[in-house]
């Protein structure tokens, strides 16, 4: 088996934009880093957990407490070479830069190296990005060296137009390479 090229954990949480990030994590295996995925709950409302599975060829992490599953974060992040949360909600954000870690994806943002990248791609509708709770949380998390990556303006899932919709997936994955060289 060859050597991957990078280790990367590749978190989704609620929003309809996960079925975006598939080809994200295809084409990160396809050219030969290893991706494991971790979803909160209500990601799972918006892709399957046999896509993931099937792209990235490893289990899901979702719940913290499953026998076969159960997250080791430690160790999960000492094996990762860059974390990418996409998408990622005002509520995974906000969480965030509380200190929350009550489910995998905080848990894993609290217990992380902050000496290796962690990026967030957010997308939400224009009020919950412009909300100063989030806003202030991008400060807060810029502030600890998080990368927050740009949302871009347009048509959001829920008919609005502005802000807050995800960046577009091919530049996501070059930002994922760039870091990873660094
Ligand atoms: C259809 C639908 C679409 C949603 N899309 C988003 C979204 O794009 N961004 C966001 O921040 N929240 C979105 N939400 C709300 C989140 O799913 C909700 O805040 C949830 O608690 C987030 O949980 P998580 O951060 O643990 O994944 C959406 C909810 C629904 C029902």
């Amino acid at each position: 088996m060859s050597k991957s090229k990078g280790n990367i954990i590749f978190s989704l949480t609620g929003s309809i934009a996960c079925y975006k990030v598939c080809n994200v994590i295809s084409k990160l295996v396809q050219n030969g880093y290893e991706v494991k995925a971790v979803c909160t709950k209500s990601a799972t409302e918006f892709i399957g957990l046999t896509t993931l599975e099937t792209l990235t060829g490893k289990s899901v992490y979702v719940d913290m407490w499953e026998r076969k599953t159960a997250l080791d974060h430690i160790e999960l992040n000492k094996w990762a070479d860059l974390t990418i949360v996409a998408p990622a909600t005002a509520n995974i954000m906000n969480k965030f830069s509380a200190g929350f870690a009550d489910e995998c994806v905080s848990t894993l943002f609290l217990s992380h190296d902050r000496k290796k990248p962690f990026l967030i791609a957010p997308a939400m509708n224009t009020n919950m990005w412009d909300h100063p709770a989030t806003q202030k949380s991008v400060e807060v998390l810029k502030g600890w060296g998080v990368k927050i990556l740009d949302t871009e303006k347009g048509h959001l899932a829920c008919g609005d137009e502005g802000y807050g919709r995800l960046l577009n997936p091919d530049k996501i994955y070059d930002i994922i390479i760039e870091n990873l060289k660094k």
